[in-house]
């Protein structure tokens, strides 16, 4: 029998699983003011309204840069920026507080409303504000004083997981009340990351006017680790305060503070949350923070973070000085340990001429991975290959670390025990110390 596939079923089997992995998820959305103004945002609430419907957990986040600089406009007051953060007048907070009071009852108006002429009609959805934030002020900052301009001091995680459990999304805008009872304009990205980041949220997600990220070529960034998140922060075009830098920074500070996943996604294109959502690829570029160590042989690729990381111990005579060129000749020796595309470790295993013996060298893990059992990894590794080369002995050298290795099986043997070849080359006035481990 010749079945003919059903369009919708195919697609509805091919969204379910997502149904599955975001049901009960807690993620905060950043949704800046300028989205206010555009055709799109009754869609972004109607879609909004679709995640809660299927069991999302919602924090919104909005800003109001766009509201506040006409609101101020009108005044004819002008808005005095550093590094593109907006200095707060003292006499300009009750304008702002206007702007930002009008974005806010314009979004629950929009979810009050039944949302009408949406695929979500007549959806009765609970929408709670409050005073979940305190700020502070952002002091003075390269001798400019920010005035009523704040950060986040703390967030009320507890009333906000309250909220959330009892099936209503919370709404947060961009004001924050100091301990004092005075208000301080925030950024949204702040408040953002800190509620993301207190509610142990599972993603972050900030709607971006210039879209996802993409590279000189135009390549749509899809995925970005941190590091390669920081890497492109600190070397790219980017710059603040471009649309795209703050997202990206956005997410990398979510990120670092232990949400898991956070995405940018275009505020222009119509249905963006739910395609980074519900497909697989999305299409969007989210930076991710889950990661793990690779233990791997080392290629020439690897050199320069073998560098960055054995060089400060090479010049404080932890380990005997290698020049790029003697790396690179010797590579294949090399074993490495590797974090998001970060070089964390490495140890580099020689063979003993004319023996069935090995040296265990340049072994070294970064100073903030350590004591955290990555060397014995590496030295497992180190030994699993030595043994498939047939070496049933590793030897090693060392001035410093006697007391690891012996706490790694070593023993401490003579100069003389060193294989033949290897005696030849002892540097008597280094006077290391000689270990062995029997494989
Ligand atoms: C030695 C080194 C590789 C251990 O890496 P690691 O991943 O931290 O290893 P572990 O987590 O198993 O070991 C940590 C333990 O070793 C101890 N240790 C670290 N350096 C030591 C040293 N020079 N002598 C004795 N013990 C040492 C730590 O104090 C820690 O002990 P603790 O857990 O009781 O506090 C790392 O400290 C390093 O890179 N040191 C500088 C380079 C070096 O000395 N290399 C060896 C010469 S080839």
């Amino acid at each position: 029998m010749n079945i003919t596939k059903d369009p919708f079923l195919e697609w509805f089997r091919n969204v379910s699983p997502y149904f599955h992995d975001h049901r009960g998820k807690t993620i905060v959305i950043m949704i800046p003011g300028d989205c206010l103004s555009q055709g799109m945002f009754s869609g972004i609430v109607s879609d909004l309204a679709i995640l809660h419907a299927l069991g999302v957990r919602l924090v919104l986040v909005h800003g109001a840069r766009l509201q506040i600089d006409e609101e101020l406009h009108q005044k004819g007051f002008v808005s005095k920026f550093h590094k593109g953060v907006r200095i707060t007048e003292r006499e300009h907070i009750s304008s702002i507080m206007k702007a930002v009071g009008s974005v806010r009852w314009q979004i629950e108006a929009l979810f009050s409303s039944g949302l009408p002429n949406s695929p979500m009609y007549g959806a009765k959805i609970k929408i709670r504000s409050g005073n979940f934030i305190t700020a502070m002020p952002k002091g003075i900052i390269d001798g400019i004083d920010h005035q009523m301009t704040g950060k986040v001091r703390s967030v009320d995680g507890g009333a906000i997981n309250d909220i959330l459990k009892e099936n209503g999304i919370v709404l947060l805008s961009p004001l924050g009340y100091s301990i004092t009872g005075e208000v301080f304009n925030l950024s949204f990205a702040d408040i953002g990351i800190c509620v993301a980041s207190t509610i142990k949220a599972d993603k972050a997600i900030i709607f971006n006017d210039d879209g996802a990220i993409y590279d000189r070529d135009n390549k749509l960034y899809r995925e970005l680790t941190l590091a390669q998140c920081k890497e492109f922060l600190d070397g790219s075009d980017l710059h603040a305060p471009s649309n795209s830098y703050f997202s990206l920074r956005a997410c990398y500070s979510v990120c670092q503070r232990g949400v898991p996943r956070a995405h940018i996604i275009s505020s222009r294109d119509d249905g963006s949350l739910l395609k980074e959502l519900y497909t697989r690829d999305g299409d969007g570029t989210m930076v991710y923070s889950d990661s793990y160590e690779v233990v791997r042989q080392a290629q020439l690729e690897d050199v320069s973070g073998i560098i960055n990381l054995i060089s400060p111990l090479e010049q404080k005579g932890v380990l005997v000085k290698r020049s790029r060129e003697k790396l690179e000749n010797e590579i294949d020796y090399f074993a490495i340990l590797e974090k998001d595309s970060l070089v964390i470790g490495c140890a580099a295993l020689y063979p003993i001429e004319k023996s069935n013996a090995g040296e265990l060298a340049c072994v070294a893990i970064r100073k903030e991975y350590q004591k955290a059992g990555l060397a014995p990894i590496l030295l497992a590794y180190v030994e699993k290959l030595a043994a498939s080369r047939n070496i049933t002995e590793i030897y090693t050298l060392t001035t410093r670390t006697a007391h690891w290795f012996l706490g790694q099986g070593f023993v401490e043997v003579e100069v003389d025990a060193l294989p033949a070849s290897r005696k030849a080359l002892y540097n008597y006035q280094r006077n290391s110390k000689v270990f062995c481990k029997k494989l």
